[in-house]
């Protein structure tokens, strides 16, 4: 699986915390910065990690900001995505087997790094499910049309 991550100067520090996640558990992934702690507008970021996603590039996408919503209102803009915000490991467990999610956002300024890498290592690792979630996800798609 290949993941690709960002963030905004809201989450750097809990982005890098998440690449030290991947490197632990053998997870590839392409680090899309930002690479200075400058203040930057979180669509900027959303949008290299979500086009990557969205044309298959890339399986998985992870965005922080500093709530999550931000990246996660602009991930979901792009047609394809499913990103789910998540600050709790029930939820990235149930978004991984129901929603298919293949964006995880996060808020740096929420939750502390370690719940942040045990959702990120739970949704990292978490199968769909399928069957009659399966049908659920073609209608969120049919909602793009
Ligand atoms: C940046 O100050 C902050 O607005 C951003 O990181 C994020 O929380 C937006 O949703």
């Amino acid at each position: 699986m290949r993941v690709a991550i960002s963030s905004d100067h809201g989450g750097n520090n809990l982005r890098k915390e998440i690449v030290n996640l991947m490197n632990e558990i053998g997870i590839e992934y392409q680090d899309f910065g930002p690479h200075t702690d400058d203040s930057v507008d979180y669509p900027d970021y959303a949008k290299p990690v979500a086009d990557r996603v969205a044309s298959g590039e890339f399986d998985r996408g992870i965005l922080i900001c500093g709530t999550g919503i931000g990246m996660s209102i602009s991930a979901n803009k792009v047609k394809g995505i499913r990103c789910a915000l998540v600050h709790d490991v029930f939820s990235a467990k149930a978004t991984r087997g129901h929603n298919d999610s293949n964006i995880l956002a996060m808020g740096e300024r929420v939750i502390g790094p370690g719940l942040a890498r045990e959702i990120a290592q739970t949704w990292l690792t978490e199968e769909f499910e399928g069957g009659r979630h399966g049908k659920r996800i073609q209608k969120i798609t049919d909602l793009e049309k």
